[in-house]
């Protein structure tokens, strides 16, 4: 048995910050944040939360799939960005979706977080433990970054996505993933629970990134995933339809298609509309591009994210 996506949905907050909003905050331009990310807005929560978020992408996902919550196995968010550590926030969108007999729980990989939890409710599908599993990316990366430090802050927005994912036959899904703690310096985030953070100076317990090492780990590693994938899969580069990437930066996404010597028409992109909204990109996209009817059943998707752990993953499955 596989996971077919039965049904997508997002949500994003509706205040917007263009470039220039950002240049009035920190020393950047437009034309260097476009040059240098592709972005040109990204969506800012005011009221809402993850939670919020999670639940709105959820119902839309289910909406639009047709199945009763009820026959929902299971919830998987992936975030680290919650506005509570618990209850988690797939038992907030449990609720709000009305999925009363699914088992809940979140998960941590960063912008690698929704790929993980995607090839997670894959093997549980095909292992027959689960047979209908909501897969959820959301995240509040506002509330996290450090909005005086110009290399980070203008690169992140606020959002999620989810998929309905019901077990059918089908051609198998093959999947890859991994980490590198010895690297996780380059990307990290304090968590504001630990002993003594109230005495910190509030820019302690912000993100802190190494961009040209992130970078550099991106574009070597994502195409190496992608080939290790279409190795296993025994499929080509050609079959692929399209690869939905972890939508960090313009630059990274065009040199992965150049490496593999793909079209960059096959890798379609949004960061310009919403930045790096890290668990949330991967399932905002593909909600984008099935609403836009750019997806009919038999394609073939790759999805790959990669971010702070170091962490990398990519799925190949059929739509
Ligand atoms: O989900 C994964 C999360 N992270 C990523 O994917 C990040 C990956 N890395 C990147 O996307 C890029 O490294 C950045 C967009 C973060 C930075 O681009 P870059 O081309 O690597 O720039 P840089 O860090 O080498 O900085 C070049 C210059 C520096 O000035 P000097 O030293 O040349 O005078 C920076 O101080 O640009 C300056 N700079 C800026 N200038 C205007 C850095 N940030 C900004 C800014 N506006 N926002």
């Amino acid at each position: 048995m596989v996971g077919k996506i039965y049904g997508t949905g997002s949500c994003v907050p509706s205040r917007v910050m263009d470039n220039n909003d950002m240049a009035k905050i920190v020393e950047t331009s437009d034309e260097w944040i476009r040059e240098r990310t592709g972005i040109e807005r990204r969506h800012i929560i005011e009221d809402e939360t993850t939670s919020y978020m999670a639940g709105q992408a959820a119902l839309r996902a289910v909406e639009q799939s047709g199945i009763d919550p009820a026959e929902i196995d299971m919830v998987i968010v992936a975030t680290s960005s919650s506005e509570t550590i618990f209850p988690c926030a797939a038992c907030e969108v449990q609720k709000t979706v009305g999925a009363v007999h699914a088992a809940a729980y979140d998960l941590n990989a960063a912008c690698t977080g929704f790929v993980l939890a995607f090839n997670s409710a894959q093997a549980y599908i095909s292992a027959g433990i689960y047979r209908t599993i909501l897969v959820v990316g959301a995240e509040s990366m506002s509330n996290m970054i450090d909005w005086t430090d110009r290399g980070t802050c203008i690169l992140f927005g606020d959002g999620a996505g989810a998929v309905l994912l019901r077990a059918e036959e089908g051609t198998p899904v093959c999947m890859a993933a991994h980490s590198d703690g010895i690297k996780g310096e380059a990307l990290t985030q304090l968590s504001r629970h630990r002993k003594g953070w109230e005495q910190e100076e509030n820019k302690e317990s912000c993100m802190h990134m190494d961009g040209q090492a992130v970078f550099k780990f991106a574009v070597r590693k994502v195409p190496e995933i992608i080939e290790e994938v279409l190795e296993k899969a025994d499929a080509k580069l050609e079959d692929i339809d399209y690869f939905v990437l972890h939508q960090a930066n313009r630059r990274i996404i065009e040199a992965v298609a150049k490496r593999l010597k793909t079209d960059l028409a096959k890798f379609p992109m949004n960061l310009e509309e919403y930045a790096n909204t890290s668990a949330a990109t991967v399932p905002i996209l593909l909600d984008e591009i099935n609403r836009k009817g750019m997806l009919q059943r038999g394609q073939k998707l790759m999805l790959a994210g990669f971010g702070a752990g170091l962490t990398w993953a990519a799925c190949l499955f059929e739509w």
